[in-house]
């Protein structure tokens, strides 16, 4: 099989080839990324001789048809992230998210290429903190920032991609994830590495948000189960069953850290936060056989801890500039 994975040297799509790289050695893997300030090739120096790594834009259409033509599957990752950087600057995910993701649809459409399209939990807006309910494929989409409300534009127009022209698309919606490799700008490496700097930890709000956190070769696992075993046209939602305030989170980074549990701060809260997210994954257990691998929040977050400390050199050129876009937003 050979693979276009967009995205691959960012978060999840670079734990995603290093999966695929350890654990299926036939698949051919061409990477595609712009290398913005969320990328890096450092990401990928691990399994650097076994990708053709090309540094390019997804919106760049003369360069995603070349790539597109040579494969049977993309997997597509690529996209601006971060929520808070979209409440500053909407542009590049309107650029990223969307015509990025239409530039792909095309190419595909022309060569009959299948696609696989990651998306996450947030397209449908947020949950009560008291209400039992979980997102389902089902769910109506409401989107609550620029970034969710991109990503929403970008599935919706796989489904119309898929329904008026007939691609073989699928698209799964994921909660949070955490791990190796993640941006410090993201709640649990800023935290990690504040602590490590000397810096307390600082929750937003109340810290009452809800996350439902799934370690990232977790999500991976699952995207595979989709690309090998999902059925064309349909949404599978991944999830771990990992509900967590943010203020438990931190309390446990803290204990990890050797600090005591009430040694962070309270800051301005994110303009339009939503409260909770919460997957029900059963469509994917039950019909793909999926199961996490990750048991228990817990000793991921441990592992998690002890790689930020292990890999400062991979997150420390980031740091300064990440914080005074904090510093700038007042959080
Ligand atoms: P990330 O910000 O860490 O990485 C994004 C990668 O995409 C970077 O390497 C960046 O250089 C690249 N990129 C951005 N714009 C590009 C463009 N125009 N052309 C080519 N490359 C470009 O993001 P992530 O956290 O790894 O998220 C990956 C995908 O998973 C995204 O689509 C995101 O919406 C989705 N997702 C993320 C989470 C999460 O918790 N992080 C959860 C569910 C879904
Ligand atoms: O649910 C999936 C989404 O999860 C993905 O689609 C996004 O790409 C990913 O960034 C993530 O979005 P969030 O906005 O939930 O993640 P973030 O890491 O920015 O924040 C997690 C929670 O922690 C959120 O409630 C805001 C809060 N937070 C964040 C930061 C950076 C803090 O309390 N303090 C902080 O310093």
């Amino acid at each position: 099989m050979r693979l276009l994975v967009t995205g691959g040297a960012g978060f999840i799509g670079s734990n995603f080839v290093h999966q695929t790289v350890r654990e299926r050695p036939d698949v051919q893997i061409i990477v595609l990324d712009a290398l913005t300030y969320a990328g890096s090739e450092a990401s990928l120096a691990p399994v650097h001789d076994a990708v053709d790594f090309r540094k390019g834009d997804i919106t760049d259409v003369d360069l995603v048809d070349e790539l597109v033509a040579q494969v049977d599957v993309v997997v597509h990752f690529a996209a601006e992230s971060h929520n808070d950087n979209s409440l500053r600057d909407p542009w590049p995910f309107v650029q990223s998210n969307i015509i990025g993701t239409y530039t792909l649809l095309e190419a595909v459409r022309r060569h009959g290429t299948r696609f696989h399209h990651i998306s996450t939990d947030e397209v449908y807006g947020d949950l009560e903190l008291d209400d039992p309910a979980k997102f389902t494929p089902d769910t109506r989409y409401n989107p609550s920032s620029p970034y969710s409300s991109t990503k929403a534009s970008s599935d919706l127009l796989v489904r119309a991609w898929t329904r008026s022209f007939g691609i073989h698309a699928t698209i799964s919606n994921c909660s949070n994830n955490y791990g190796p490799y993640q941006h410090v700008e993201k709640f649990i490496p800023r935290q990690i590495t504040n602590l490590i700097d000397g810096v307390r930890p600082k929750l937003y709000g109340s810290g009452q948000n809800v996350r439902d956190w799934i370690h990232v070769e977790d999500h991976n696992s699952a995207v595979w189960a989709v690309i090998d075993r999902g059925r064309a046209g349909e949404t599978y939602l991944i999830g771990a069953d990992g509900e967590h305030t943010n203020k438990e989170v931190v309390e446990a980074i803290l204990e990890l850290s050797g600090h005591a549990r009430d040694d962070y701060d309270l800051v301005s809260d994110r303009p339009g936060h939503d409260l909770r997210y919460a997957i029900d994954a059963s469509k994917l257990r039950t019909e793909l056989g999926w199961e996490p691998r990750y048991g228990s929040f817990r000793d991921g977050l441990a592992a998690t801890v002890g790689w930020y400390r292990d890999n400062e050199a991979w997150w420390r050129p980031q740091k300064d500039e990440t914080e005074a876009r904090y510093e700038g937003l007042g959080r």
